[in-house]
């Protein structure tokens, strides 16, 4: 059976594609404009094409693509664009350029007529100008010829075995001249009490308590829980494990903050000399952590005075061990932050493969 072929838009390091390929797909290529990402992708996605190309000029990138296909038809296009522009954080302008960049989907889409494709964005999109931009994708879909799906609530990505709350939204569509039906979200594979906790995912990683690590080191424990076995399976190294070096008076603080809790659990008088950050929280060791955001300064380890590492944070990200960043540690932390959970990626990548098995023309 040949394996359908992906691309991915905004690819990033390749958090969706890693996903995608984990559920079988072949990935011929990611696109994106950023130097340190691309390099993070290709470093890692070895069978795969990491094409700089700026999606803002999508007539040029869709050349770029073409050029780069060696004459491979795609089967499903895949996006997870900049969420700036619809992020209830950001700039909620509706002519905000970077709304644009869905332009580049739709116009990809058109092109190469792929049998499926998938759209990845924040929970706040689907609301924002009170759901119009959320009709606007799903007819501009419809009038090309797809049934398109949207997750009524965001996926959890706990309820898919990260060890993270993260919340997405996604747009699935099937080619319906091909007898595709709609799609249907996978199921979620845990229930909240086996959900992962942040211990079961990153204990087995050195403290750094004494040092701020290096690159490439070995493992120091056995795996500790089947998470720990799964990101360590293809892995015999740890990478992306250096501390951050932090003041004593910031530690002193940081060693206030109870597991599970945050800047208003200082007792008093503590951490009123400056002005401490408001989203400081302290991981619960068995809870999952909260989202992973592309800096990485808010959130401390459950029992380390310290912030995560990037590994700390792509293992909560469900990356495993052998999939390296590159990149200086803030590039690295943006391209952990903004990744689609592998893990996540690849629910979504399994039932949309059972999905293209029902369609008309099933050639695969
Ligand atoms: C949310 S991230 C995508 C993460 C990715 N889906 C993953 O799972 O790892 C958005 C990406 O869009 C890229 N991007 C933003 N504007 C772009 C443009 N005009 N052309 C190409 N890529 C762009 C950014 O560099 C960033 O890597």
């Amino acid at each position: 059976m040949t394996k359908n072929n992906v691309i991915d838009l905004f690819s990033g390091a390749g958090g969706l594609s890693q996903g995608f390929k984990q559920a079988g797909y072949n990935i011929l290529m990611g696109v994106d404009f950023d130097d340190a990402a691309l390099r993070t992708y290709g470093h890692n996605l070895k069978d795969s094409i990491a094409l700089k190309a700026d999606l803002f000029d999508e007539e040029t990138a869709i050349k770029e693509i073409e050029e780069n296909l060696n004459g491979n038809t795609v089967d499903v296009v895949i996006a997870g664009p900049p969420c700036q522009g619809f992020s209830l954080t950001g700039s909620r302008d509706i002519n905000d350029s970077r709304n644009k960049l869905y332009v580049a989907v739709v116009h990809a889409v058109k092109h190469f007529q792929p049998k499926a494709f998938l759209i990845e964005n924040v929970p706040g999109m689907a609301t924002l100008y009170k759901g119009k931009v959320k009709e606007q994708i799903i007819n501009t879909f419809e009038d090309m010829g797809y049934n398109v799906s949207v997750t009524d609530k965001p996926l959890l990505a706990a309820d898919y075995g990260v060890p993270q709350m993260r919340k997405r939204m996604f747009f699935v569509g099937f080619r319906k001249d091909l007898g595709y039906d709609y799609f249907t979200f996978p199921e979620p594979t845990l229930t909240p009490e086996d959900y992962i906790g942040t211990a079961d995912a990153i204990s087995d990683l050195p403290s750094l308590v004494d040092d701020m690590g290096e690159e490439n080191i070995p493992y120091f424990t056995a795996a500790q829980s089947d998470y720990q076995k799964l990101m360590r399976k293809n892995s015999s190294t740890i990478h992306n494990h250096i501390g951050t070096k932090h003041t004593d008076e910031v530690k002193w603080v940081i060693s206030q903050v109870p597991e599970g809790g945050n800047h208003k659990d200082l007792p008093e008088g503590v951490g009123t000399s400056r002005k401490f950050n408001e989203a400081w929280t302290r991981y619960h060791s068995q809870k999952p952590s909260k989202t992973i955001d592309t800096g990485h300064r808010n959130h401390f380890h459950y029992k380390w005075n310290r912030v995560p590492t990037v590994r700390e944070n792509a293992r909560l990200q469900s990356f495993p061990d052998d999939f390296e960043f590159l990149g200086t540690k803030t590039q690295q932390n943006k391209q952990v932050g903004n990744a689609v959970p592998p893990l996540l990626a690849q629910a979504i990548g399994e039932k949309m493969a059972e999905h293209l098995k029902e369609g008309k023309v099933n050639d695969k």
